[in-house]
């Protein structure tokens, strides 16, 4: 993603120059950036081609063919990953997002079991230790998003294996 990225508003592509300038910006407005952008984030990644959960999708099938896994996508947001996991045949999903209206976005799609609204990195994420076979994240790498540190609880959630 690039500058104008964001067609919604301009006040959400200040936040998002700030967010890739890697200047600091409060939890806060990372979460009002997202909540305000769910009307045309799908449209606008779409334009910008944003290949990231077509991606993710066919990287998880490839290193997990079993479709019966129980899977977590971190960072869900409006549900792109989990519509790529659904149509690859994954049925089992959790999503978890610090933006409760990407949340909403996402749970209309049909795709998830269950979504979770937290912040990651600082939330105790709501699961159990190796609860999960298998995790996806995809676009959430970014200055100002996931706290450093975040991996040792995906660590925990997801099961030991091959
Ligand atoms: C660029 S979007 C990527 C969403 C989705 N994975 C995709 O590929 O379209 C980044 C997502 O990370 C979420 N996010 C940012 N910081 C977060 C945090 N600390 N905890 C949980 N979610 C966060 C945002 O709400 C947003 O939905």
């Amino acid at each position: 993603m690039t500058t104008n990225s964001t067609s919604a508003d301009p006040s959400l592509e200040k936040v998002w120059n700030q967010v890739e300038s890697g200047e600091k910006v409060h939890v806060e407005n990372i979460k009002g950036l997202y909540d305000n952008w769910t009307s045309s984030y799908d449209e606008d990644l779409r334009k910008h081609r944003y290949y990231g959960p077509s991606y993710a999708g066919s990287t998880f099938a490839e290193h997990c063919p079993e479709k019966g896994v129980h899977i977590l996508d971190i960072g869900s947001g409006t549900g792109l990953v989990g519509e790529q996991l659904h149509a690859l045949g994954y049925t089992d999903i959790v999503g978890v997002d610090i933006s409760r209206k990407s949340l909403d976005v996402a749970d209309k799609k049909g795709v998830y079991k269950r979504l979770v609204c937290a912040e990651v990195g600082k939330d105790k994420l709501p699961f159990g230790n190796n609860e999960f076979d298998g995790l996806v994240c995809c676009g959430c790498m970014l200055p100002n998003h996931f706290r450093p540190g975040c991996l040792r609880e995906w660590v925990r959630v997801v099961r030991p294996g091959n």
